[in-house]
């Protein structure tokens, strides 16, 4: 078997520079996080948010999934937001997409091609969450061409799910008992390692309630 031996140095040699140039890092760590954002990310492993956010362990508590969906009944997403807002308090959540995203291109050839073509995978019930952005948004997307419908489908997923978030009892009880909380909607470009925003963030759940 296979020990990954070159991780476990890597690991180290990490941690040994760390140290150097803060001794008492990992011990003043141990003792408490508390970290500022709350990051919903791709799990794709060009978008590591820490390194791309130049932030340090501690200060980005971290949520990923395949697509940064924010599904109302995923109890994983939900436990990971409770915890990072009743418990950490973070002042900010940011929903972070990027452009490329497999997951987006998975759900688009799905419902070009439909589910008979080839075998289908537990993955394609999760990619009907995106499936359903780009249904709420067919008047604007049929006019894009493929790529363009490619790069707006990732957008309008990242505001789909900063709606997501801001409708859960969550982040409305947070609001409503006066917590200092911004959700943002930002997207990563995987080409220049550029993150953009979206425009999508929120501080209220007033524009929320219809
Ligand atoms: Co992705």
């Amino acid at each position: 078997m296979k020990k990954l031996e070159h991780l476990f140095k890597n690991n180290t040699d990490w941690a040994e520079k760390i140290k150097a140039e803060n001794p008492n890092f990992f011990k003043e760590l141990a003792e408490q996080q508390s970290p500022e954002y709350l990051w919903i990310g791709c799990s794709d492993s060009r978008v590591p948010a820490n390194q791309l956010l130049s932030l340090a362990p501690g200060e980005v508590f971290v949520h990923r999934n395949i697509a940064n969906v924010v599904v109302h009944t995923d109890i994983n997403c939900l436990s990971v937001l409770q915890f990072a807002v009743d418990v950490l308090k973070v002042k900010h959540i940011i929903v972070c997409g990027h452009y490329g995203c497999g997951g987006i291109n998975a759900a688009i050839n799905k419902t070009k091609h439909g589910h008979n073509t080839r075998e289908a995978n537990l993955i394609d019930n999760w990619l009907g969450h995106i499936e359903d952005v780009a249904r709420f948004h067919k008047d604007e997307l049929q006019n894009l061409n493929e790529e363009q419908y490619q790069q707006r489908l990732c957008e309008l997923n990242v505001i789909e799910q900063v709606n997501n978030v801001c409708n859960t009892s969550i982040v409305n009880k947070a609001w409503n008992e006066g917590a200092d909380l911004t959700v943002h909607g930002w997207i990563y470009d995987i080409n220049n390692g550029i993150l953009k925003d979206l425009d999508a963030s929120t501080n209220t759940s007033e524009k929320r309630k219809h």
